[in-house]
């Protein structure tokens, strides 16, 4: 992350405040009860000149009755409000992170897949649960304890300089010769940190990555590559977390070597006075109270500047998430889509993936409603590309898509995916029951409607078969469901959906060919009455569609019926005999990689 000129530092700076501003009422009362612990911590200096001038010198008795009872007031409100202001700060400052942290997810949500397909999984995950908390600790730490300290120090420091002036500017010499350290400690801990937060996402990231896909780890054998690529990883955090703990740890003793040069100073200049008697030693003590409670405030401020660096590093990776556009833009003024079924155009449609080839180049297809439209081509040709430009996860990148004459990017988003279900190759289920993972996207549908859904989608009986029917929960199942299954139960949510556009993305290319002819019996049902598009490894899925398709280079370079298109001898053609070629080795598998 490169360093951000100041302005906008500080534009999103009052960002952050914006957050502070909404608990302004809690932060004031909070506020009050900060002016009142630093005043008892001023007033606890002040009143030894009283007790040892007046009790223990001139052995006052009036006032030894009056000190204890003024001491136990004093520690009574100091109590009770360090209680309200911890309390409140921490209130404040767990409000605020929860309102960033919503922000952040419904920022992240709405984003593009564009953005989900550059960003890492763990990187994001950081974002949201370890940086809010780096924010969290500078609010209601930071930021409340530095106003604490602030209103002590000016307390304190009147109560030294209403005692003995002169001595008091002798100790407040020795301040600027501490400003150099605070700042340059700072400074280093702010880059520190930033590294060791940036390498702590990569680890983040990479224990998604090998955790998720242990599976093809230890299939290829790599979980001693895979270990020494963590430790490496986990040694760049050591590194960083090392050296900023370096830059604080020294920060406090710099801090302590120059308040113990201040306070012999002060002991020899006082003690002076007080052999001289121009001074008493209530004063003298006074003062030295006064001193010593300084001490604690002001190596606190110069943490804060560390918590403070720390934290606003932290504000600054949260608000560029937060700042992040999506590529995807809603209409101003969204046009409605007519009511089903569609006609979907590709007008002259090119379309690249930010800064690579073009993967489709002046596209035009037309797919009339109701139509079953079959994709093939060889991998990478560019099946999946060309459908998801539908439901806009991507936008094109020249021409247009229509539906029934209106290009998709003038209808609302949610009205156009409302009419677009899609089934991939991967079955993606949620950690839920059953019954809402089918329902997912239609929340309030009836049970009947589930159920009949599930039995179109032929998962019905499996579901019965299990003791809490829909009521199963996904996580209870663990690894016991097939591909089929999963993939069954998608199809009865697309069916369940009931949209009017249907997309099918390889659905049936993982599986085996038993799983495979229950799920294409399921996608039967789906595809009745719908316009269809449906990307194909095995041909044998789109023997009986309307339409082949056939894509190589971005462009379509065949189409027509099964049969007319194996009479043509072409593309199609070829890619049928490798398959058939495939099948006769016995493998019974294409011969294309997946
Ligand atoms: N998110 C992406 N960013 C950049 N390139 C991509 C992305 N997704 C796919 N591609 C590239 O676009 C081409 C077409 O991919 P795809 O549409 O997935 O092909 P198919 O579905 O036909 O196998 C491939 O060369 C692929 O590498
Ligand atoms: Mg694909």
């Amino acid at each position: 992350m490169s360093i951000k000129p100041k302005i906008e530092l500080r534009q999103r700076h009052k960002r952050l405040l914006g957050y502070v501003r909404e608990s302004w009422g809690k932060l004031a009362v909070a506020m009050f009860c900060m002016i009142v612990v630093s005043a008892t911590t001023s007033a606890t200096a002040f009143i030894v000149k009283p007790v040892l001038d007046d009790i223990f010198m001139k052995k006052n008795e009036q006032m030894l009755l009056l000190m204890p009872l003024a001491v136990m007031i004093i520690y009574l409100l100091r109590g009770a409000a360090m209680y309200g202001q911890e309390f409140l700060m921490h209130y404040v400052g767990e409000s605020i992170i929860r309102q960033l942290r919503d922000n952040l997810y419904e920022r992240i949500s709405d984003l593009s897949l564009a953005f989900f397909q550059r960003e890492k999984t763990g990187v994001l995950m950081s974002r949201i649960t370890y940086d809010v908390n780096i924010i969290k600790n500078m609010v209601s730490n930071a930021v409340t304890g530095a106003l604490r300290d602030c209103f002590t120090i000016v307390g304190l420091v009147f109560v030294i300089f209403y005692r003995d002036w002169k001595l008091a500017l002798i100790a407040i010499l020795v301040l600027p010769l501490a400003v150099f350290p605070i700042y340059e400690f700072g400074r280093r801990i702010r880059r520190f940190s930033t590294r060791s937060q940036e390498s702590m996402g990569d680890l983040s990231a990479f224990l998604h990555e090998t955790i998720g896909g242990n599976k093809v780890v230890k299939a290829f054998n790599m979980e001693d590559a895979e270990k020494s690529r963590f430790a490496d990883r986990n040694k760049q955090v050591f590194r960083f977390e090392i050296k900023t703990f370096r830059s604080k740890a020294l920060s406090s003793p710099v801090m302590e070597i120059l308040g113990g040069i201040g306070m012999a100073l002060i002991i020899w200049y006082g003690g002076k006075g007080v052999i001289s008697g121009e001074s008493t030693p209530g004063t003298f003590f006074s003062f030295m109270t006064a001193v010593m409670l300084l001490y604690a405030p002001i190596r606190k401020l110069t943490k804060l500047n560390n918590i403070l660096q720390r934290g606003l590093a932290a504000a600054d990776r949260v608000f560029d998430l937060l700042e992040t556009k999506s590529d995807i833009t809603e209409p101003e003024h969204p046009r409605p889509l007519p009511e089903p079924p569609h006609r979907i155009t590709f007008d002259n449609v090119s379309f690249a993936y930010a800064d690579s080839d073009p993967v489709l180049k002046n596209l035009n297809l037309e797919v009339h409603p109701g139509e079953r439209l079959g994709i093939v081509g060889t991998s990478g040709g560019g099946k999946t590309t060309l459908v998801n430009l539908i439901p806009r996860f991507f936008d094109v990148t020249e021409g247009a898509v229509r539906i029934d004459g209106i290009d998709i990017r003038e209808a609302a988003i949610s009205d156009l995916r409302s009419r677009v279900a899609v089934v991939t190759q991967e079955p993606i289920l949620f950690n839920d029951t059953i019954g809402n993972n089918i329902a997912y996207g239609s929340p309030n549908a009836p049970r009947e409607k589930v159920l009949d859904a599930a039995r179109a989608a032929y998962i019905y009986d499996f579901i019965q078969s299990l003791p809490k029917g829909l009521e199963t929960g996904i996580g209870e199942l663990g690894n016991r469901l097939s591909g089929g299954e999963k993939q069954r139960m998608c199809i009865a949510r697309a069916l369940l959906k009931d949209a009017p556009i249907l997309i099918l993305d390889e659905a049936t290319s993982a599986l085996d060919a038993e799983a495979e002819q229950l799920v294409q019996k399921a996608l039967e049902n789906l595809m009745r009455g719908r316009t269809s598009f449906v990307i194909a490894h095995r041909l044998s899925t789109v023997f009986d569609a309307d339409r082949i398709i056939v894509l190589a280079d971005g462009q379509i370079v065949e189409q027509g019926r099964h049969s007319s298109l194996l009479a043509a001898r072409g593309e199609y053609y070829k890619l049928y005999c490798r398959q058939m070629a495939g099948r006769s080795d016995g493998t019974g598998e294409d011969p294309e990689d997946t």
